[in-house]
């Protein structure tokens, strides 16, 4: 795939976006969805092996464990769609034990055309799975998936790795509602939740000893440097997690370590930061496994199964469109 440039409406966006979040009344706040550049996507790839980062490899052993069960559950015939695929490794397990049972369609549905382009080089070689990426947000490739399969296909939906928990709790269902949607009765959900734990190990999963989010995080200012001529300057800025009780979430922050001006050119911005005002950048919520059969049941959905790894806890929930 050729290096993906910067169109002018990604641009405009990108500005229209910072500019909106960082002058909203009160708490200042730039959208997590713009971790996501080339340098954050490997950053989070990195996050993802951290020793203190137990969730993607709960994940994984879940599916590695669970695939053929999670798949004798499914009805056929049946495609997969993901939502967020990253580099795919762990949806290997999941395609390997579908496509013992028939071909299979596999539409990865990212943003990030770094993303997609892993995640086809990772499971480009599975035989009988043919892959076809969408570099389109989610619910707009999910429809195009949807609405383009044939009659007698049925549709299985992943959602891994917690992605779910970045959302806010209330538009996070409403998400599984727009998704719920494009689906059909029998249809199926694949949702992964992280679990609540000590509140000690999730702030560590948040702020690793090698510093991997705290560049993460960081890196989201760099690339306003980058892309909209911004002045940031990262020595005046640290990496914070913050573990919100009512919430239950970790929250990344940037606090700015001194009184300071940024300009945002492409942004027509000129921001005054006071010494240790934050910029909030992500939330990630954490469920309890009980929680999840209400939410399936609001949200247009009955929980059909439900598998959690006892060393992180982490849940796959397979949900059933009604
Ligand atoms: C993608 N998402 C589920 C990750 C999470 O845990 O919320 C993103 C992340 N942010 C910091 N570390 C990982």
């Amino acid at each position: 795939m050729a290096t993906p440039s910067l169109s002018l409406r990604h641009v405009s966006d990108f500005a229209a976006d910072v500019r909106a979040s960082l002058t909203k009344p009160g708490q200042r706040e730039l959208p997590s969805k713009y971790l996501y550049d080339e340098v954050g996507s490997a950053l989070f790839e990195t996050i993802c092996v951290l020793p203190e980062y137990g969730l993607t490899r709960a994940d994984a052993r879940l599916l590695q464990k669970h695939a053929g069960e999670i798949v004798r559950r499914l009805p056929s015939p049946i495609q997969v769609a993901e939502l967020g695929s990253g580099s795919g490794k762990k949806t290997r397990w999941i395609l390997e034990a579908l496509s013992r049972r028939q071909e299979i369609y596999y539409y990865p549905i990212e943003i990030s055309p770094y993303a997609l382009a892993a995640c086809e080089k990772e499971l480009g070689q599975i035989d009988l799975v043919s892959i076809v990426g969408y570099e389109q947000p989610y619910l707009e490739g999910l429809r195009a998936v949807a609405e383009g399969r044939e009659e007698q296909d049925h549709l299985l939906v992943l959602f891994l790795g917690s992605t779910i928990g970045n959302f806010d709790r209330e538009a996070g269902e409403e998400f599984l509602r727009e998704m719920r949607a494009f689906l059909r009765p029998g249809d199926a959900l694949l949702l992964g939740t992280d679990l609540e734990k000590s509140v000690e190990l999730q702030l560590l999963a948040y702020d690793d000893a090698a510093g991997v989010t705290a560049a993460f995080n960081m890196n989201l200012l760099a690339r306003i440097n980058r892309e909209l001529g911004a002045d940031f300057d990262l020595s005046c800025f640290q990496h914070e997690a913050r573990w919100n009780y009512a919430e239950r979430r970790i929250e990344m922050h940037l606090r700015s370590l001194r009184r300071q001006t940024v300009r945002i050119p492409a942004a027509s911005l000129r921001v005054m930061l006071d010494e240790d005002e934050t910029i909030w950048t992500e939330s990630s919520h954490k469920y309890r496994a009980e929680e999840i059969p209400g939410m399936a049941e609001r949200t247009g959905f009955r929980c059909d199964g439900q598998w959690i790894d006892r060393e992180w806890p982490f849940a796959q929930n397979l949900l059933i469109a009604e």
